[in-house]
């Protein structure tokens, strides 16, 4: 067996997403949230999870849950499609749209490297519009994409993962107002920005909205929602595999709406932790950080950026480093953890930095 003539050529051209296998105590790279189910949720879950019989296939389509999330975001049944982390539901909507061969995928770079992994395994050629120095969308490009090769769709991390801010909302509106095709906006840092398209899904049918648990406490549970106009939904249904989300998640997922509450209170810790991040960053020489909307932060390091990222590994915080040669090439990014883990990375910093 040649494999290489099995394989599709864009998938040989790529390198596995790089996970980082490194056990490190504090661990500050994922965007996840630090901390453990609210108190008093471990035992109603365990008791709802009694209930369930693994002998069957769960729910398709996920029903309960759909309608739940329905309630909990004020919208439809018909507008709901959930998956298996938002990760699923980009992979969905690149199997359902057409691929064209002048550019069929566009979105700015640096963004969530989903993007472009799934678009190219999907067949689609992708068109990347570098982000401007203020690290927001270069609009005059973007709009001059639009108009010559009408994407069929396009990616907007919103706020930006890695970048940390929500792009201009003016932007964005020319964006959908200019595109023929459809408009992902991936919300999945919502809890923490406040801002959101949701509310103007009427006034565009082709604004698509992506939102996930993965960042409020339930990234092992693998559920993202997607919103969008019922015709979309509709086709969408058709590439879903039937049995998408396991029973677990479907669950435990409607658990979290009905005690959504105790899970954002997190969020406003979180969103104060940022700040202090950010200051504490900001005092040390030889670093700047980039102003957040997320989770996280990205910071650039004037110094050797391998030499300090292999020795915060070495004294146990694991952050995350990029490769790119673009804007990131000095940059990692570190996601809020817990008070304790914040105050440690920021001394271990110190330390790799200036020896203090
Ligand atoms: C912008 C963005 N979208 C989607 C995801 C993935 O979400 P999920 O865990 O629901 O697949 C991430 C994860 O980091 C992300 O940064």
């Amino acid at each position: 067996m040649d494999i290489e003539k099995i394989i599709k050529n864009a998938v040989l051209l790529q390198e596995a997403y790089p996970m980082e296998e490194n056990l490190c105590r504090i661990k500050l790279d994922a965007n996840e949230n630090p901390y453990p189910l609210p108190p008093g949720l471990k035992r109603i879950i365990s008791e709802r999870l009694e209930a369930v019989s693994l002998n069957r296939y769960p729910a398709p389509g996920s029903p309960g849950l759909k309608a739940d999330f329905a309630r909990y975001y004020g919208v439809d049944e018909d507008t709901i499609l959930i998956g298996n982390g938002s990760d699923e539901l980009i992979h969905i909507l690149l199997t359902a749209v057409n691929a064209s061969t002048s550019g069929s995928v566009m979105f700015p770079t640096p963004t969530f490297a989903m993007y472009r992994i799934i678009a190219l395994n999907t067949g689609h050629d992708i068109i990347e519009v570098p982000l401007n120095d203020r690290l927001g969308l270069d609009i005059d490009e973007m709009l001059g994409v639009i108009s010559d090769k009408k994407p069929t769709l396009i990616f907007l991390s919103y706020p930006n993962n890695p970048t940390g801010k929500c792009f201009n909302r003016d932007d964005i509106e020319k964006i959908l107002e200019a595109s023929s095709g459809l408009v992902v906006l991936d919300e999945a840092y919502f809890n923490f920005s406040g801002k959101t398209f949701l509310r103007d899904l009427d006034r565009w049918d082709n604004l698509v909205i992506l939102r996930t648990l993965s960042k409020v406490g339930l990234a092992a549970l693998r559920l993202g929602i997607l919103i969008g106009h019922p015709s979309l939904v509709h086709h969408l249904n058709k590439v879903r595999l039937p049995y998408n989300v396991n029973i677990f998640s479907q669950v435990i997922g409607s658990l979290f709406v009905e005690h959504s509450e105790k899970f954002l209170d997190l969020t406003d810790r979180i969103i104060s932790d940022r700040k202090w991040l950010f200051d504490e960053l900001m005092a040390i020489a030889g670093i700047i950080p980039y102003p957040s909307d997320a989770n996280f932060v990205l910071f650039s390091c004037l110094m050797e950026k391998d030499d300090v990222y292999a020795q915060l590994v070495d004294r146990g915080v694991l952050v995350k480093s990029f490769t790119s040669p673009d804007i990131l090439k000095s940059c990692m990014r570190v996601t809020v953890g817990t008070e304790d883990e914040n105050r440690e990375f920021i001394e271990t910093l110190k330390v790799v930095m200036h020896g203090e």
